[in-house]
């Protein structure tokens, strides 16, 4: 028996390590007892050490890899002797992994599976609270993951909370962000985080107005949510009186109108219809301690009024936040206002923004239907004498302005988002995309609260191009692009 000692239970470059000359020398599995943490004695003192006959190096598709390194995180004792028997069956058949019918690579993508929606559950389910501290507010969450998922969820909370100070609190592990660094620290208890903060009351106000009864579904909702999570997130603490009152408030919404969007006069209601609007209302009042969706997206822009995510806010006259109707059916999302915009605190008013208003108003789009947001909600520029020339936005002010515009999108539930521009494309999509790859057609967002992504070009482009017939011919290409998200938009409706 050979026994391989790991650094941690999600040590996946130890593994491949370790399998790299077992494998070449094709150590059966079974002669491979596998664990963690510091090599004692004892048990395994009679384990081999004789160095391995060498094999000839190999190379397995990267497809393997990346399941080996998801699975890896599984909390199954067995995952990674499972692995090294892939390996061997790889090395014998690379194309083993396509055999959707073998019973081991069943098990594999079911592992890696399981531990893709642990991760997606920890980004999707872990809630900070404010922690005042002597060098400025820490943000503690708590979490309890399934599996080892701690390392491989932590960049998404660094990419996404970068320029703020928080930590993760987990049994097996915890991890800190200090803006620069990601440390690690031993695991930690439930107590060692606070249980609540002044935040509390501004994500429950957004949930209860984002809560369409209609759509509520308890077995799916606690598929996806389930109750165990329920007890770290301040929202859910709504979630028992939002069930309860969502019948009454689906009656209502379809008691008061006609079917084509009018309302029905009172007195033609049935007493059945007019009970259920009675308790909806009621249910209303309990549910919505902020108001409704307005309430929610005023509170927001307050809390986008005081923003220091990231640096920009030192410099710049005001936050630009998005304007436009809740129910818009189109959200256009530009880059970041400009020395006009910055000053007005209105997003689109200057040169680019007037050509974009044509440009609406050729395709027959009319702007005030329309919300209309930026990616980076604070001017970032070059001080030159008496002007400010515009600086391009970079990744990591990008990063820490998404959460606005995610939550822009949860509020607003647009059929389309449509980004103008690379900058805007890189904050929907969570990553760099090539605009003239991506224009002309729908794409799906990572999440479904944008609905559709549609790609063009940032107006300012067209201010920009020198030769008068190619400034045209983009200016045509730009208003057959927003006509036909427009007619797109009508098409979802
Ligand atoms: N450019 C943008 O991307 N947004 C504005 O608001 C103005 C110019």
């Amino acid at each position: 028996m050979r026994v391989v000692t790991l650094a941690a239970e999600d040590d996946f470059e130890g593994w491949r390590d370790a399998v790299r000359p077992l494998a070449a020398a094709r150590v059966p599995p079974q002669d491979i007892f596998w664990r963690v943490g510091e090599a004692t004695s004892g048990l395994f003192d009679a384990a081999v050490s004789d160095p391995l006959p060498p094999g000839e190096p190999f190379s397995v598709p990267r497809a393997f890899l990346t399941l080996a390194e998801t699975v890896v995180c599984h909390s199954d004792p067995e995952r990674f002797a499972l692995l090294y028997a892939a390996l061997l069956r790889v090395l014998d058949r690379p194309d083993f992994l396509a055999d959707a019918a073998d019973s081991l690579v069943q098990r594999l993508e079911r592992m890696a599976r399981t531990v893709r929606r642990d991760i997606h559950k920890m980004h999707a389910f872990l809630r900070f609270r404010e922690v005042a501290t002597p060098e400025g507010p820490r943000y503690v969450a708590w979490f309890e993951p399934d599996h080892h998922v701690v390392r491989a969820a932590a960049g998404f909370f660094v990419r996404r909370f970068a320029g703020m100070r928080w930590s993760i609190l987990t049994p097996a592990l915890s991890v800190h962000w200090d803006g620069e660094v990601l440390a690690e620290g031993p695991g930690a208890a439930r107590g060692d985080a606070p249980a609540d903060d002044p935040l509390e009351q501004v994500w429950k106000t957004y949930y209860a107005s984002i809560f369409n009864p209609a759509r509520l579904n308890v077995d799916a909702m606690l598929k996806e949510m389930p109750r165990r999570y329920w007890k770290n997130m301040p929202e859910t603490a709504l979630v028992g009186e939002l069930i309860k009152a969502a019948p009454a408030r689906e009656a209502a919404m379809i008691a008061a109108s006609t079917g084509d969007g009018m309302s029905r006069p009172k007195s033609d209601l049935t007493a059945a219809e007019r009970q259920g609007l009675a308790e909806a209302d009621e249910a209303e009042r309990r549910i919505q301690p902020g108001g409704n969706a307005l309430a929610a997206w005023e509170s927001l822009l307050a809390d986008a009024k005081r923003c220091t995510r990231c640096h920009l806010y030192k410099h710049a006259t005001q936050t630009v936040f998005g304007e436009g109707p809740l129910d818009a059916r189109i959200l256009f999302v530009g880059e970041q206002p400009g020395d006009q915009e910055d000053l007005a605190g209105r997003p689109f008013v200057g040169p680019a923004g007037q050509l974009f208003d044509r440009a609406l108003g050729d395709a027959g789009v009319d702007r005030e239907k329309t919300y209309v947001t930026n990616a980076v909600k604070h001017f970032k520029f070059e001080p030159r004498g008496k002007r400010r020339i515009h600086s391009k936005p970079q990744a990591p002010e990008i990063e820490a302005c998404r959460w606005w515009i995610e939550q822009e999108r949860i509020l607003i539930r647009p059929a389309v988002t449509v980004a103008l521009g690379a900058t805007a494309a890189r904050s929907i999509f969570g990553k760099v995309v090539t605009i003239t790859a991506m224009r002309g057609r729908a794409h799906k967002l990572p999440d479904e609260e944008g609905g559709e992504a549609w790609v063009t070009v940032h107006p300012s482009f067209l201010l920009r191009v020198p030769d008068a017939d190619r400034k045209r011919e983009e200016y045509a290409r730009f208003v057959d692009d927003l006509a036909r998200i427009a007619r797109r938009a009508d098409a979802l409706r």
